[in-house]
């Protein structure tokens, strides 16, 4: 009989994503729903938590600010059992060093590093519990420099470093892993347009998507593929690993 079932499903599994409300994180929760977990969805967007959830079979909203460590010890103190931590929230800024303030660089590094530190502190002993699987959304800012990104190209270093270094105090008790996305066609994206270049939008997005030698954005559902890959039974060998996923952005 085949194994290729049981290898490839999360039927039986908890998992929670932070962000799960928006972009990467929307469609992991979506995904990893397929594959049969049921999903918590983090976010200090609550009302699109909310709706993502109804939508689907077994997914529960939680309003969590990732920064606050007592928000973060109250949603811990609603759940008992996981076996899967998605940490996907995260926020960029644009500037070199003379261009950022160090009240940018704080936020940028309480959201994307702090954050991740107090979700994978709280979650920890739930995990070690479960031999659970932790993905950590990194960039491929972490692996490169990129033009005018210096306080989110040291956030996601410090993101890839976290999971390298976890892999190595817990190597046999959970599985920690990274992934490192070029860039991706989402609100966050979106965003940096509208706020950085509404005035030239349409050339901004073609240089966005040559960024990429495959000559276009990552989709949202192709990087939570890759996190719904590391999650499973099948992917029980890769361990403190930094995956890219860029249409060969760092292969250049
Ligand atoms: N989009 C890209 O091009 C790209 C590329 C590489 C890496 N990433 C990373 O992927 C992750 C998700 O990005 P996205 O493009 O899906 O962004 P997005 O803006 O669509 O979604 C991010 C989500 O995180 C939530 N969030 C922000 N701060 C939070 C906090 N303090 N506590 C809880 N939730 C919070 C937001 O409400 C939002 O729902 C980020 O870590 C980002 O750095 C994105």
């Amino acid at each position: 009989m085949s194994l290729l079932p049981d290898r490839f499903s999360l039927r039986g599994k908890i998992a929670l994503v932070t962000g799960g409300a928006s972009g990467i994180g929307r469609e992991t929760v979506k995904l990893l729903s397929e594959a049969g977990a049921h999903v918590h969805i983090v976010d200090i967007n609550l009302e699109a938590a909310r709706s993502l959830a109804a939508s689907l079979p077994a997914a529960f909203p939680h309003a969590c600010d990732i920064t606050s460590e007592s928000q973060v010890a109250a949603l811990f103190s609603t759940i008992s059992v996981l076996d899967i931590l998605i940490n996907c929230a995260g926020i960029g800024l644009v500037g070199k060093i003379d261009e950022t303030a160090l009240d940018d660089f704080q936020r940028l590094f309480r959201v994307n590093v702090e954050g991740t530190f107090l979700m994978t502190r709280a979650a920890l002993p739930l995990l070690l519990a479960r031999r659970g699987s932790i993905v950590n959304i990194g960039s491929v800012a972490g692996m490169v420099g990129v033009k005018r990104r210096f306080a989110y190209c040291a956030t996601k270093g410090a993101v890839h470093a976290m999971t390298h270094q976890l892999a190595v105090d817990y190597p046999t008790e959970l599985r920690v892993n990274c992934i490192a996305p070029g860039t991706v066609d989402t609100p966050f994206v979106e965003g940096y347009i509208e706020k950085y270049h509404s005035h030239e939008k349409d050339k901004v997005r073609a240089e966005l998507n040559l960024r990429q030698p495959m000559g276009r954005l990552g989709r949202p559902e192709e990087i939570a593929g890759l996190a719904l890959f590391l999650c499973l039974p099948a992917a029980d060998f890769i361990n403190g690993a930094v995956v890219p996923i860029d249409g060969g952005w760092t292969a250049a």
